[in-house]
């Protein structure tokens, strides 16, 4: 051992933990390239975001404030939610995180879907509680599975909805009834894509009527700001109250409160970026089945590109990034013959419609 080599060991779970990857940005030697890898909002932030975080760093002397009103105030005067149960975190992830530092623990466990977000995983290791991963039936979270798959010692299940990276969800009567089926537990709605589906209100409405259910959402998806880190969670005071006592005071800073509440007031921004994605992810789901490309029918900002086999899918990957186009492998979340593209503008979905058309058409004519 040498010497400055610590014997202390870490808390139960840490040394589980498999370390999170983002999406690459960059592909060696080749210039230009098109990010469609971490379903990100290719337009961006609203200008008013960029003006009020530019502002902010006028402030960059003074700690931000604490309570998060300014933000909080915003968020529910839009979603009619009432401020007072609402916390806001550093990205949804900080948030998923308390819920698993509060909630779980040695002993306990963490429910989640089959391909459901890799930080369920990691952030019950590090609160020391077991993972428990349940099937998915044809890539869509299984309420059924969920409820048999619960046990006394069930804290906190997690479902993504609509989920990444499957872009599936299922109906709210259904999360409620996995609720009501799991009293000794949270249902936590992940609704990081809530903005794309159109008339859904990400489990708002059930986090406000029922004591188990508790609602993330994110300022990085639709709001264009996965750069700024800030997120949202919803549900019940006492809960909330739990989540504040384990948040740091100064967690979100000045710029990142200024620049997410002038994001949540732009409704226009919102809508418009709705609008292109739905456009754009009809368009492109459809391109792509003609080329021989199926995918299941995507809530989200992403497609997931289903191919005959994993190697089939790892060379198509190979191809795109060749042409400069970064799309995201996901056997990580035990889909090896499926690639997540990101809804990029026209141009890129056009461009990556075209690439994965040469691509099949190339390895048809090999055959
Ligand atoms: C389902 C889901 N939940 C949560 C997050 C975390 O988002 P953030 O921490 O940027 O708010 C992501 C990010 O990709 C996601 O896909």
């Amino acid at each position: 051992m040498s010497q400055n080599q610590t014997t202390i060991a870490p808390q139960p779970g840490i040394m589980e933990i498999s370390l999170y990857e983002g999406g690459a940005s960059k592909v060696a030697g080749v210039e230009n390239v098109v990010k469609l890898s971490s379903n990100e909002n290719p337009f961006g932030p609203s200008d008013k975001a960029r003006e009020a975080v530019i502002r902010a760093a006028h402030g960059l002397h003074r700690y931000p404030n604490t309570d998060h009103a300014g933000l909080r105030g915003a968020i529910g005067e839009v979603h009619g939610l009432d401020p007072d149960r609402i916390i806001c975190g550093v990205g949804s992830d900080e948030i998923i995180h308390f819920l698993c530092q509060a909630y779980a623990g040695p002993g306990t466990e963490v429910l989640f879907t089959e391909h459901g977000f890799l930080m369920y995983r990691i952030s019950a290791h590090a609160a020391g509680a077991i993972p428990v991963q349940v099937a998915e039936r044809d890539r869509v979270t299984d309420i059924d599975a969920l409820i048999a798959g619960a046990t006394p010692r069930t804290r906190l299940i997690f479902v993504a909805n609509p989920n990444n990276p499957t872009g599936t969800m299922v109906g709210l009567p259904e999360l409620e009834r996995l609720a009501r089926a799991v009293p000794q537990a949270i249902l936590v709605v992940d609704a990081a894509y809530a903005e794309y589906v159109g008339d859904y209100d990400g489990g708002a409405e059930l986090a406000t009527r029922l004591p188990n259910v508790f609602m993330t959402r994110t300022f990085s998806k639709i709001y264009g700001l996965g750069g700024l880190r800030v997120g949202w969670g919803y549900g019940p005071r006492e809960i909330v109250d739990v989540l504040n006592r384990i948040r740091g005071p100064f967690n979100l800073s000045n710029v990142a409160l200024e620049g997410a509440e002038a994001a949540m007031r732009d409704r226009e921004h919102i809508a418009r970026c709705q609008a292109e994605n739905a456009r754009m992810r009809a368009w492109l789901a459809e391109a792509l089945a003609e080329k021989g490309v199926p995918s299941d029918t995507s809530c989200a900002n992403f497609i997931l590109a289903r191919f005959a086999d994993a190697e089939t899918a790892g060379a198509c990957d190979e191809y795109l990034k060749t042409q400069g186009l970064i799309v995201r492998r996901v056997a990580g979340y035990g889909l090896p013959h499926c690639l997540r593209i990101t809804i990029g503008d026209e141009a890129s979905c056009r461009r990556v419609a075209h690439v994965i058309g040469q691509y099949m058409a190339e390895r048809a004519e090999s055959r």
